[in-house]
């Protein structure tokens, strides 16, 4: 949740939302009470929860398969593969896999893996190539997947080479963002997943017409679940972030809308301060005093800032329950768009860059590896989440009803 704490950049907005919710000024509006009356919106009751759901296999595998193998999530921006043939790999948690732009355009996934003998195909993080090509014995297969040639054929024997393709995982890209489904014999409908609310106001925002302009992964010791309820926590910003964040950002104070399985909020800056004696104009543009985060379940969190997005992603590792890769993008307005040179672009979004990992690496990992080896005390108790936590309380009931 730190993460909201950024450097104030200029640049045209990050477009503007439908808003066929609650208007945005009602929702700022009722964060400014929540701090003149020291309240925040409260979910209905305390929940309490164990910490074998952090460390237990069998737990982790039923979310791999019943979670990430149901549902989309977000593997990259379509900016970082902009061009046919453009391809990054990644670990999902079921699969190892190959996301790879077409010649039309549109995108694909594949599990990474050669069906001659199920040598990994693709070593590299990222590239473009027109075939992926097997080290092994050199069997290639065409970016749809297809496979192109078999070495030594004459002497291999016959086989149905259409049976042979690389094993497709349902792929979409929507609102600017790659989304997955991490099982070969799912379906994928993203805007069904996100729901009418979300699929409209994420469409609002134009991030198709953004580029990812800086994007990075970690790999930490820590379940994925205490990851991502960090960065829905509007509870720890002074005691975790007493010099950094909590400079910025007001503490347990939000204004939150359930969307029964997506939610967004609105954590007011402290900025806005300045309207708590003299209360904002009613036509008054509250926007840049607070940071709207979305959380899209099951495993990100959205960031809308002034002037671009940050999102972070957790994902399960394939194996142990105590390890997951968090990746954390910048999204942003185009160099062209932006009105800036590229040099100032650069500038600009290096400085953010460099305070978000720095809030990361200093303030929030340390805490969260901490919280992670708690949760292996074998006589480790029961524990509570707060009415005051309130998106932590939807992600939790909304992965409850996935798994169970
Ligand atoms: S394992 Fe890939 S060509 Fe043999
Ligand atoms: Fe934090």
């Amino acid at each position: 949740m730190t993460i909201q704490d950024t450097v104030p950049t200029t640049g045209p907005a990050t477009g503007e939302e439908r808003r066929p919710h609650a208007p945005r000024n009602d929702r700022i509006r009722r964060a400014l009470d929540h701090i003149r009356n020291d309240s925040t919106d409260e979910f209905d009751g305390v929940n309490g929860f164990t910490a074998v759901e952090f460390t237990d296999p069998e737990i982790a595998r039923r979310e791999r398969d019943a979670v990430f193998g149901r549902v989309p999530s977000i593997v990259c921006h379509g900016s970082e593969i902009p061009k046919p043939n453009d391809f990054l790999t990644l670990q999902m948690p079921r699969n190892k896999i190959i996301v790879v732009r077409q010649k039309d355009g549109s995108v694909k996934s594949f599990v990474n893996l050669c069906r001659h003998r199920g040598a990994l195909l693709e070593e590299q993080e990222k590239g473009r190539c027109r075939l992926f090509s097997c080290g092994y014995h050199r069997w290639s297969y065409d970016t749809d997947g297809s496979l192109r040639a078999i070495t030594r054929d004459n002497t291999f024997g016959e086989i149905d080479r259409s049976k042979f393709g690389l094993i497709e995982l349902p792929t979409e890209e929507r609102h600017g963002f790659v989304w997955v489904v991490d099982d070969a014999d799912a379906e994928i409908d993203v805007a069904a997943w996100l729901g009418p609310d979300m699929d409209e106001i994420l469409g609002g925002y134009g991030m198709d017409t953004l580029v990812s302009a800086r994007a990075e992964g970690f790999d930490e010791p820590v379940n994925w679940k205490i990851m991502q309820d960090a960065f829905l926590d509007g509870y720890h910003i002074q005691y975790a972030h007493p010099n950094t964040a909590a400079k910025h950002i007001h503490t347990n104070v939000m204004a939150v809308e359930d969307f029964g399985r997506h939610a967004r909020f609105i954590a007011p800056r402290k900025t806005i301060d300045k309207f708590l004696e003299e209360p904002p104009a009613p036509d008054e543009d509250l926007s840049k005093y607070v940071t709207e985060t979305h959380f899209l379940l099951p495993n990100s969190t959205l960031l809308r800032q002034p002037d671009h997005f940050e999102l972070l992603t957790f994902r399960p590792h394939p194996t142990d329950p105590g390890r997951c890769r968090m990746e954390m993008r910048l999204v942003v307005p185009t160099v062209e768009d932006s009105g800036m040179d590229s040099e100032r672009w650069n500038r600009i979004w290096d400085k953010n860059w460099k305070i978000l990992l720095a809030v990361l690496h200093q303030e929030d990992f340390p805490l969260l590896r901490s919280s992670q080896a708690g949760m292996t005390s074998a006589n480790a108790g029961g524990m509570v989440l707060g009415r005051n936590e309130y998106v932590n309380q939807i992600f939790h009931r909304e992965l409850k009803k996935l798994t169970s």
